[in-house]
C-alpha cells in the first residue's frame, strides 16, 4: 500500500476511502462478514502469480509446490472444519460450486427441486433468470403460512416431481433448516440432496446451526458470507462421499472433483484458496465460536427490539443471522428504505418477501443481518441503539413514490453521527491494519 500510495495515488486513495466507509458505517448485509488483516493479506500475497491447472500432484503446469503445500493445506482445514470427508476448495465462488455440482448429478432437462427465489431461494437454486432455471426442468417448494419451509407441500413435491436434486438451502431465510428431514424427504424419490449454507458456515462450523455436512450428498457455501473467508466457494461431502453418482460407479467425491476441473473451470486462485486456508484455521478457534454466538444472540435482540417498535418481522423472529422485516407497513417500499438508511450510514439490503407484489428491484422487505455488528464485538445493549437508529430512519422517510424519498437533513445529520459514535466504540480490525500511516506515504518507493 505504502507503494501504491506514489505509483497510484487515485487507487490507493479510493482504496484508503473504503476502510474509512467500513469503519464508520453500520453494516447489516447479512450475506458479508469482515475478512480478517491476515486473511486480506494472504489474498494478495504472490501465490497470485502462480498458474497451475489441476489438482495438488496433477498440475498441467509447473512451479506448483509451495501451491500443492498451500492447496492440501486448504483441503485438510476446510474437512476438520466442518467434519467433511472431502472438500474442494477451487470454486471461485458459490455459484459456480453450484453449477458444478448441478452439472455432475444432472443431465439438461432433469428435475431440480429448489426453495423459490420469492421465498428467499438463491438463484442457481433453479431460478428461470439463472441457467439452473433454463438447462434443468426447475421446480421449486415455498413456505407454510407462518413463513417456515412448507415440509409436507415438499414431500408432495418430491413425489409429484421426482426430482434428481433437491436443494436444501436459502438466501433470506431466518428460521432452522430442518437437514435431516429434508435428507428423507430427498429419499423419498432417490434424490441427491445439495445442501447449499452459504448463509450459515459460520453458524455450522461453529456448532449453531446442525451440520448438513453427513446429512446431505454435497454441501456447497460461499467462503465470505459469514466464514470471514475470502471471495470463493467450497464443496464439501461427509458420510456419502463414496457413494456412486448417477452412472451407479463414480463416486461423490471423483465426480465432483472433475465438476469443478475440468468440467467447469480453468485455473484455480491459488491467493484464494491460501486465503481460504487462513479463514478456516481462524474460524476453528475460539473467537470465531464466541462471535458465532453473538451473531444468533444479537439478531434475536434486534428481531425483539424491532417488534416492540412496531415492525413486522418475518416468521416472527430469528433462528439465525439474520431479520427480515416488512417495510410496507411504514409505507416505505425495500429499496426506499435501503437508500434512506445507506443516506445515513447504515447499510442493510432490500429483499423480496413471500407474496410480494412489488418488482426484485424494488421489493417490500428489508434483510439484516449481524455478521459485521458481532465481529465488532457489539452485544445486546448496542443491538437496542441499532433497532432504535434503524426505526428513527424508517419512521422518518416518507416515500413520494416506490424508488423515490424525503428525509429531514437534520434527522440524517443525527443518525450519521450516533452511528460513527457506535462505530468508533467498536472498531473493526481492518481499520489499523490497513491505513497506511502518513508518515509511511513519501518514504517508501
Ligand atoms: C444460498 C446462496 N447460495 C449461493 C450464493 C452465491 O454465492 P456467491 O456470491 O459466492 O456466488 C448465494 C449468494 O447470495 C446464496 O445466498
Amino acid at each position: 500500500m505504502v507503494s501504491l500510495h506514489h505509483t497510484d495515488p487515485e487507487l490507493a486513495g479510493l482504496l484508503d476511502a473504503e476502510v474509512t466507509q467500513q469503519n464508520s458505517t453500520l453494516a447489516m448485509v447479512a450475506s458479508a462478514s469482515i475478512a480478517d488483516p491476515s486473511v486480506l493479506a494472504v489474498g494478495g500475497s504472490a501465490l497470485s502469480n502462480v498458474t497451475a491447472e489441476g489438482y495438488p500432484g496433477a498440475r498441467y503446469h509447473p512451479g506448483a509446490q509451495q501451491f500443492d503445500a498451500v492447496e492440501n493445506l486448504a483441503v485438510e482445514r476446510a474437512k476438520h472444519l466442518f467434519g467433511a470427508r472431502y472438500a474442494n476448495v477451487q470454486p471461485h465462488s458459490c455459484s459456480s460450486a453450484n453449477l458444478a455440482v448441478l452439472a455432475a448429478l444432472m443431465r439438461p432437462g432433469d428435475t431440480l427441486l429448489g426453495l423459490d427465489l420469492d421465498a428467499g431461494g438463491h438463484l442457481t437454486h433453479g431460478s428461470p433468470a439463472s441457467v439452473t432455471g433454463r438447462h434443468y426442468h426447475a421446480v421449486s417448494y415455498g413456505l407454510d403460512e407462518s413463513g417456515r419451509i412448507d415440509y409436507a407441500r415438499l414431500t408432495d413435491l418430491v413425489l409429484e416431481h421426482r426430482p434428481r436434486v433437491l436443494i436444501a438451502g436459502a438466501s433470506a431465510y431466518p428460521r432452522l433448516i430442518d437437514f435431516a428431514r429434508f435428507r428423507a424427504i430427498a429419499d423419498i424419490a432417490g434424490a441427491y440432496l445439495l445442501a447449499d449454507i452459504s448463509h450459515i458456515a459460520g453458524l455450522v462450523a461453529a456448532g449453531r446451526h446442525p451440520s448438513p455436512v453427513d446429512v446431505a450428498h454435497i454441501t456447497t457455501t460461499s467462503t465470505y458470507k459469514q466464514l470471514g473467508g475470502p471471495r470463493g466457494g467450497l464443496i464439501l461431502s461427509g458420510r456419502e462421499y463414496k457413494t456412486p453418482g448417477p452412472d451407479g460407479r463414480t463416486p461423490l467425491h471423483r465426480l465432483m472433483q472433475r465438476a469443478v476441473f475440468p468440467q467447469s473451470q480453468g485455473t484455480p486462485s491459488p491467493a484464494s484458496i491460501a486465503a481460504k486456508a487462513r479463514a478456516f484455521a481462524a474460524a476453528a478457534e475460539p473467537a470465531f465460536q464466541e462471535t458465532a454466538r453473538l451473531i444468533v444472540h444479537n439478531a434475536r435482540a434486534l428481531a425483539q427490539e424491532l417488534s416492540a417498535l412496531g415492525h413486522r418481522i418475518l416468521t416472527g423472529g430469528t433462528d439465525n443471522h439474520m431479520v427480515l422485516i416488512d417495510v410496507t407497513d411504514f409505507g416505505l417500499s425495500g429499496v426506499v428504505a435501503e437508500r434512506a438508511l445507506e443516506e445515513c450510514g447504515i447499510l442493510a439490503n432490500r429483499n423480496r418477501i413471500p407474496g410480494d407484489t412489488k418488482p426484485p428491484l424494488v421489493t417490500s422487505g428489508l434483510r439484516l443481518g449481524t455478521n459485521i455488528l458481532a465481529q465488532r464485538g457489539m452485544d445486546a445493549a448496542q443491538m437496542r441503539v441499532c433497532a432504535q437508529l434503524l426505526h428513527t430512519v424508517l419512521a422518518g422517510t416518507t416515500a413520494q413514490s416506490d424508488t423515490e424519498y424525503r428525509i429531514d437533513p437534520a434527522l440524517v445529520a443525527q443518525v450519521r453521527a450516533e452511528v460513527q459514535w457506535l462505530c468508533s466504540r467498536h472498531p473493526l480490525p481492518i481499520d489499523t491494519a490497513h491505513r497506511v500511516p502518513v508518515s509511511l506515504i513519501g518514504v517508501g518507493t
